[in-house]
């Protein structure tokens, strides 16, 4: 009997200044996991077992979960290749919450696709797995956007492209920037932070984004961190969404006055981000973000890296 164990990080997705087409994988400093992971094992009949710290916050039928979705497309998709697929069950260790803007479905989503492809041994390229994952996101959302499971599958920072056959492409990593994220515990939807924001942006705000964008990408491409930062502002979303934040102007406030380069709405939130070059101000912004951002028991802070990889697997033959 085999089976196969894989691991799909958090992620920030838009990053402030790319709504929609920037995102980046998340790895604590600490050393610890932070992001949901898959047991996938050959059994008679499909079958899903959820456990981990945030498993009651799912559905309690398995035909109800995204897992089991994923596990039916790839099925499909392979006998469109004329491929057999073989019963298995599935064990969802479910880490992030729900609703939080860590990329919590886009990792479900990715560490099932991808441990459903290492399982039947690679049936599809990166790609093709990749377009499935922002399909299976889309579902959930309310409209395909790759920003979480590109940077939760592939690690790393994530531009997407718009392209059919090259969904995205990776920028450099300023190496020597703390993450720090803290979740304050409370749950926005996605498709609830989507349907808040207008339908049209104005010409301004177009033409802000514009530049800002092409800004950062030569920004990073010319080890200039200070030009970066300086354009890490959301002209799109934040506006409208951090009236769903309760406490999220005085957390900008403290965290740019204590050294944050940078500061703005992980996803659609309510987690958010401030980006710092000094491991002893990441700190204590995580600190002062765990004493007053965080509204309830389910809250946490993290100072975290960009890493390199994303998804992992490994396997095992009995
Ligand atoms: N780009 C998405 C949004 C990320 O902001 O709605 C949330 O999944």
């Amino acid at each position: 009997m085999k089976t196969t164990r894989a691991y799909a990080p958090a992620s920030i997705g838009n990053i402030s200044l790319g709504f929609d087409v920037l995102g980046a994988a998340l790895q604590p400093l600490d050393g610890n996991l932070l992001g949901d992971e898959v047991i996938i094992s050959d059994a008679d009949e499909y079958g899903l077992t959820v456990a981990g710290v945030f498993a009651h916050k799912l559905p309690a039928n398995a035909d109800e979960n995204i897992v089991t979705d994923c596990y039916h497309f790839f099925g499909k998709a392979m006998q469109a290749k004329g491929l057999a697929t073989t019963p298995v069950h599935i064990t969802l260790l479910k880490s992030l919450p729900i609703g939080s803007g860590l990329g919590s479905s886009a990792s479900s989503i990715v560490a099932a696709f991808h441990g459903l492809n290492e399982h039947f041994e690679r049936p599809f390229d990166q790609n093709t797995l990749l377009k499935m994952m922002g399909e299976l996101e889309g579902q959930i959302s309310g409209s395909v956007h790759y920003d979480n499971v590109a940077p939760c599958y592939l690690g790393g920072m994530t531009l997407m492209t718009g392209q059919e056959d090259n969904v995205t492409v990776s920028l450099p990593v300023v190496k020597s920037w703390y993450w720090v994220v803290c979740y304050s515990g409370i749950s926005v939807s996605t498709s609830a932070a989507r349907n808040i924001l207008p339908n049209a942006v104005p010409l301004k705000d177009t033409l802000t984004f514009g530049r800002q964008l092409g800004i950062f990408v030569h920004a990073l491409y010319n080890d200039d961190y200070a030009m970066a930062a300086s354009v890490m502002q959301d002209v799109i979303a934040e506006p409208y969404r951090k009236s769903l934040l309760p406490v999220f102007d005085e957390a900008r406030d403290y965290s740019m006055a204590n050294g944050a380069l940078a500061f703005g709405i992980s996803g659609s939130g309510p987690t958010v981000f401030a980006v710092c070059d000094d491991y002893r101000q990441a700190n204590d912004i995580a600190n002062w973000l765990t004493e007053n951002y965080i509204q309830n028991e389910d809250g946490f802070s993290h100072v975290c890296r960009i890493p390199a990889k994303g998804a992992g697997s490994q396997q095992e033959q009995e």
